[in-house]
């Protein structure tokens, strides 16, 4: 048997579920994987199975009540979110698949799922009626546009004696699962620094140029970088979203603060994922308080803002690895291209940002990842959070020594 999670330490949730007896199974097999498995019963799961059980199984301490010993619970469960591998939940109960989509942190297990950079494994188990409910099946959703690894129920007899979707996976299935996100941690280490939002350039004290970015590509880029074990500084223009979980957040206002925070960084990342729609121009002066309303027309000069991008281009020094973003709404490839080349870039993102439900201050993203070596990828529409994974795809094999290079 291959120890695939040796050295590994993982998180396993058991919740309220009449398949709580089989999370001892999967803590079981994942020990047999290697891991070094820290078990935890949210207060309904104990009333299925005893911490006694799970703590001679796994021969460490068993959390239920995370308010029991609060010193403790922060001197080691901190820690113990921040050294996770993986994080998984099984069984995982219709309360406990909405505690996580939601980001509620009154059970220990939720507490952690919130703390942890480590992906995400959830292995839910309910009646069948349950699982099919459209909040559930929303909660699913989120979950999944927020990177977690759902292990779908399987059909069969059901505790009521129904026939249905709804009995916990096979314990097979979730340990899968499980070293499968593991194996993700493909950019351990790795400095990567990500800007994303837009900027805002004052005109007076009230009033400013900016766009319409709402800064959900950047972010997502920068949580699934955490997710895979990357180091992340995240700097951001204003935007309405909450901090990816284990990042550096950086907030800034206008491009000169961003060229200054990106560039008092750049030496040190390894990667550059530069996503933040920064504004071409700002207004030439910046009126003292408000500028009073006349009859006439108001006219605004405008002066060009440094290109923060096609400065780290001309900066970057070998090793590094630097992918920009070319928001087009006509000749996507061409000008794309001539981005890339233009910035020194080893990748860009080409999205047309004139096509609805993609592109600016949505959900999902589409478009092409252009190569220095003129290859292409296309990717259709999907949600950001999967976009970044694919864009981190390429960035992990884009870095792999060129013999090492699949295909
Ligand atoms: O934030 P969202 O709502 O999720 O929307 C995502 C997005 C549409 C903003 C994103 O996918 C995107 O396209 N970001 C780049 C937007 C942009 O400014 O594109 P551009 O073609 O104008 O700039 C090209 C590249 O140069 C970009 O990487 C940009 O960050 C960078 N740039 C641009 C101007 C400038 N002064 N400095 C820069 O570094």
């Amino acid at each position: 048997m291959t120890e695939s999670l040796k050295g590994k330490t993982v998180v396993l949730g058991i919740t309220g579920s009449i398949a709580a007896y089989k999370g001892a199974e999967v803590a079981r097999r994942l020990m047999d994987l290697g891991a070094d498995v820290h078990a935890t019963l949210t207060r309904a799961g104990a009333e299925f199975i005893t911490p006694l059980t799970l703590r001679t199984l796994t021969g460490n301490p068993v959390t239920t009540d995370m308010f029991a010993d609060p010193q403790e619970w922060h001197v080691k469960h901190v820690g113990l979110a921040q050294r996770a591998a993986a994080v998984v939940v099984a069984p995982a109960s219709a309360n406990a698949i909405a505690a996580l989509s939601l980001g509620l942190a009154h059970e220990f297990i939720y507490a952690v799922a919130l703390a942890t950079p480590a992906p995400l494994v959830v292995a839910p188990a309910m009646n069948d009626g349950m699982y099919g409910h459209r909040a559930v099946q929303e909660h699913l959703r989120r979950l999944r546009a927020g990177g977690a690894r759902i292990v779908e129920p399987e059909t069969g007899r059901l505790a009521s004696g129904a026939v249905g979707q709804g009995r916990l996976a096979a314990t097979e299935a979730i340990t899968q699962a499980v070293v499968e996100v593991c194996g993700e941690r493909d950019l351990s280490g790795v400095k990567l620094l990500v800007t994303a939002g837009p900027t805002r350039e004052p005109l007076d004290a009230v009033r400013f140029l900016s766009n319409r970015s709402s800064g959900r590509m950047g972010y997502a880029v920068a949580e699934a970088a955490a997710r895979r074990g990357a180091e992340v500084t995240l700097v951001s223009g204003p935007t309405a979203l909450p901090a990816p979980p284990a990042c550096e957040v950086v907030r800034v206002e206008t491009a000169e603060e961003m060229r200054a925070e990106v560039l008092r960084r750049f030496p040190e990342c390894e990667v550059l994922v530069a996503a933040a729609a920064v504004a071409d121009y700002a207004p030439e002066e910046r009126a003292r308080g408000k500028l009073k309303k006349g009859t006439g027309s108001l006219r605004i000069s405008l002066r060009p803002t440094p290109d923060i991008l096609a400065e780290c281009g001309k900066l970057r020094k070998k090793g590094q690895f630097l992918v920009g973003f070319a928001a087009e709404t006509e000749d996507l490839l061409a000008n794309a291209r001539k981005k890339l080349a233009a910035k020194n870039l080893d990748m860009i993102v080409a999205n047309d940002v004139s096509q609805p439900g993609t592109g600016f201050d949505s959900e999902r993203n589409a478009g092409y990842l252009l190569f220095a070596d003129a290859r292409q990828v296309e990717l259709p529409a999907m949600e950001k959070a999967t976009f970044a994974d694919h864009l981190l795809d390429a960035v992990v094999e884009g870095r792999r020594p060129r013999r090492a290079r699949r295909g």
